[in-house]
Formats: structure tokens, sequence, C-alpha cells
């Protein structure tokens, strides 16, 4: 099982400092990527009414591809749509064992069978998702779900 607890602190150093997100994010996504075992891709994206400094109304709102590590993704996801979109809508964690039992599904790529998605918050409102994908079916459990949103309540205190 993966260290959590490790992966969190060797998180919590990288977003230390007087950064960038987006830097932050980038290291975050390689930390993760690096450490997790069958992940395929690992990565952000970020709320369009974040990124233009909430000019959005919050029920129009989409994800942009943020920084990651993995093969190209697809650039834009509206609230609502994919897993990821599902998440941030619903500002809950999404634990998808089999992504082909799920509705409405974004397959950037066509090796992905399992993902999980943790939206990032601010001020109750969504910023941005943690997603993480497997070419292994069932890869994210309660333990994965429970270690990577203390990887994201951390990453809200300091971004
Ligand atoms: N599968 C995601 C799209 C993003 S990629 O996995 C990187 C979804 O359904 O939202």
């Amino acid at each position: 099982m993966e260290n959590y607890e490790e992966l969190t602190a060797m998180a919590s150093a990288l977003a230390d400092g007087d950064l960038w997100d987006m830097s932050v994010y980038a290291n975050i996504s390689a930390l993760l990527y690096g450490n997790l075992p069958d992940v395929s891709w690992a990565g952000f994206y970020i709320a369009k009414s974040h990124v233009d400094n909430n000019r959005c109304a919050p029920d129009q709102d989409t994800l942009l591809l943020g920084p990651f590590c993995g093969k190209p993704a697809c650039v834009v996801i509206p609230f609502g749509k994919g897993v990821c979109g599902t998440a941030a809508l619903k500002k809950e964690t999404r634990v998808v064992e089999d992504v082909e039992k799920f509705p409405g599904h974004i397959a950037c790529d066509p090796d992905s069978r399992s993902e999980i998605v943790v939206p990032l918050m601010k001020d109750g409102r969504v910023i941005g998702v943690l997603d993480i994908d497997s070419d292994k079916k069932g890869r994210f459990g309660g333990a994965d779900k429970e270690g990577l949103e203390k990887v994201c309540r951390m990453l809200e205190t300091k971004i």
C-alpha cells in the first residue's frame, strides 16, 4: 500500500514558499506519477473561473488542462461532464473502478481502465481537480481516496 503520509509530507514541501500555483501543480503531478504504482496519468485540471479571476458564473464553469504527467489529454472539460466534470460539479471525489461503466467517461487515453478525481476547493468553490488514471481496472480504493484527499486538503492551504 502507498505511504500517503509520506507523499503528503513531500507534496507539502514542494508547495512551500512564494511559488506560482502552476509550478506547484507540476511538481505534485510528477511526485504522484513517479511514486504511485500502476498510474498512467496524473495531473490537474484548473477551473476557468479561477484562471480568469472569477469572471465566470460557477454554473457555467469549465475545467482547463493544467500541469500533468502522462499522454496528451483533452484540454477543456465542462463541469458536469466526464469523471472530472462530475467530481467538480458535485464537489465530491469520484473513484471509478471501471471507466467503461461510467456514463459519459471522457476517454483521453484509450488504455485508461480506472480513475480517481478529487476536487480542489477554496472558499466553498471548486478551483480545480486532481485526476489520476490507471491502465488497470479497480486500481483505486478507499485508501487512495483518503490519501489523495489529504494531499488536496494540504494543497488547498498553500495555493
Ligand atoms: N477521463 C477523464 C478525462 C481526463 S483524462 O482522464 C486525463 C474524465 O472522464 O473526466
